[in-house]
């Protein structure tokens, strides 16, 4: 549970995406959050404080004359306790208020008196493509950026008016992945990172390939975890169909080759490079145009393979790996004797950190067990899920960078 010992207020404005915040309050409690909600008199219009009472197991708050506390001050004390606060849906007009520092209510009261260095204000705006469109929503919303607000979305799609464009509100699932990465430490910002994941696949006619068990959930985590500490992260996946980590750049490839043009054409400016994909080591060495079909004679086709370019040795001898600029991270999937084989991977491979996993036990599934291997020996981190050891795998990382001592160092 990634929000464990949170508390966050969850204040709602007027919109008709109130009717989300029943479920984000839901999703935020699943993740170990306590929520205290905090509704307009515009949000009531929309979404009864009856049912965000049962959702979140406490009293809702509207009034800043709510006699309920002894001080009669709830616009100070539920401010004071929480981690921060979260308007979900944010409407245009609260925004603007926000802007101007109004407290004519109870949430835009209890903003304006929180201790801002210490409780942070996150806002998912929900509104019409017009109304977000407009000069002085835009200024607003650069306003509130500089004010230090985080401004989580917006979505483009259908609207409730019929129309289509920005200014939805982010998908429950959505906001509590972004409530969770902004929680979490910026080990790398400033960062950018370029992650390979999933399996490759590599054609034998137009309707046949060979392929592997990758499910790419491991790097996909990967990727997840680097975007969290803050990270710019492009992911060139395999074909895999697994939803893209929030705020990371994927570039869908098919065939390890596609996977080399790809990853190379985006190395640039990385400055991390976690290739966890499982790269075919060899592909047909001539795709038939058409479907091969039996000639009923009983014969099987004769198949001969090549050798496809080792991606990571590529990029590990770029000039940039060499001079300890590019910190690259090999994976090593193994069916047996995970350290040796980890071990002589990582020198074979020529880089300062290698993973190991045992694939069997890691294809597919959501959780694994890894070892870090790196010159000077060797971590072992127990089998936990997938999206764990991505971030202890990118604290480890972080603390190369740190350290910058990318050849030698057990990490973290
Ligand atoms: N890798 C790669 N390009 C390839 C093959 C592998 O980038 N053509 C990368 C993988 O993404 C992984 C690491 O190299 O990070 C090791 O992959 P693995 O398949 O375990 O090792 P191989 O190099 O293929 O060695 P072997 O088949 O002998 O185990």
């Amino acid at each position: 549970m990634d929000l464990s010992g949170k508390h966050l207020v969850l204040g709602l404005t007027g919109g008709i995406a109130c009717y989300k915040a029943a479920e984000l309050c839901r999703a935020l409690i699943r993740e170990g959050a306590t929520v205290q909600v905090v509704m307009t008199a515009a949000a009531e219009q929309f979404i009864t404080p009856v049912t965000m009472q049962a959702l979140s197991n406490r009293p809702v708050f509207t009034s800043q004359w709510d006699a309920r506390d002894v001080n009669n001050m709830p616009h100070i004390n539920l401010g004071r306790e929480a981690d921060a606060i979260l308007i979900a849906p944010c409407s245009a007009d609260f925004m603007a208020r926000l802007v101007q520092g109004a407290a004519d209510d109870l949430l835009s009261l209890m903003c304006l008196a929180r201790p801002i260095a210490k409780v942070p204000l996150l806002l998912a705006p929900a509104m019409n493509r017009e109304m977000w469109a407009h000069p002085a929503t835009q200024r607003n919303l650069a306003q509130l950026r500089r004010d230090g607000t985080a401004i989580l979305g917006v979505a483009n799609g259908d609207q409730a008016c019929g129309e289509t464009g920005d200014g939805r509100m982010l998908e429950p699932a959505d906001l509590v992945q972004d409530v969770i990465a902004f929680f979490r430490p910026k080990l790398l910002a400033g960062h950018q990172v370029l992650v390979t994941a999933g399996p490759t696949y590599e054609a034998i006619d137009p309707v046949r390939g060979i392929t592997n068990l990758s499910s790419g959930k491991m790097g996909f985590a990967v990727a997840r975890a680097a975007q969290e500490a803050g990270a710019r992260v492009t992911l060139v996946a395999g074909p895999v169909s697994l939803a893209t980590p929030r705020g990371v750049s994927r570039i869908d490839v098919r065939s390890a080759q596609d996977m080399y043009a790809a990853t190379l054409e985006h190395v640039a400016g990385a400055s991390i490079f976690i290739a966890t994909a499982a790269v075919a080591d060899w592909r047909p060495a001539n795709a038939a145009e058409h479907k091969i079909k039996k000639d009923g004679s009983g014969a099987s086709p004769q198949l001969r393979f090549i050798e496809n370019p080792d991606i990571l040795a590529a990029v590990a001898g770029l000039d940039r790996a060499k001079s300890g600029e590019l910190l690259c991270v090999g994976f090593a999937a193994e069916s047996q004797d995970l350290l040796a084989n980890a071990q002589a991977k990582r020198i074979r491979k020529n880089i300062p950190l290698l993973v190991g996993n045992i694939g069997p036990a890691a294809f597919g599934k959501d959780d694994n067990a890894l070892l870090l291997v790196t010159a000077d020996g060797v971590r072992e981190l127990e089998r936990a899920s997938k999206l764990e050891l991505a971030r202890e795998l990118i604290a480890a990382c972080a603390k190369f960078e740190r350290a910058n001592a990318r050849h030698s160092g057990v990490p973290a």
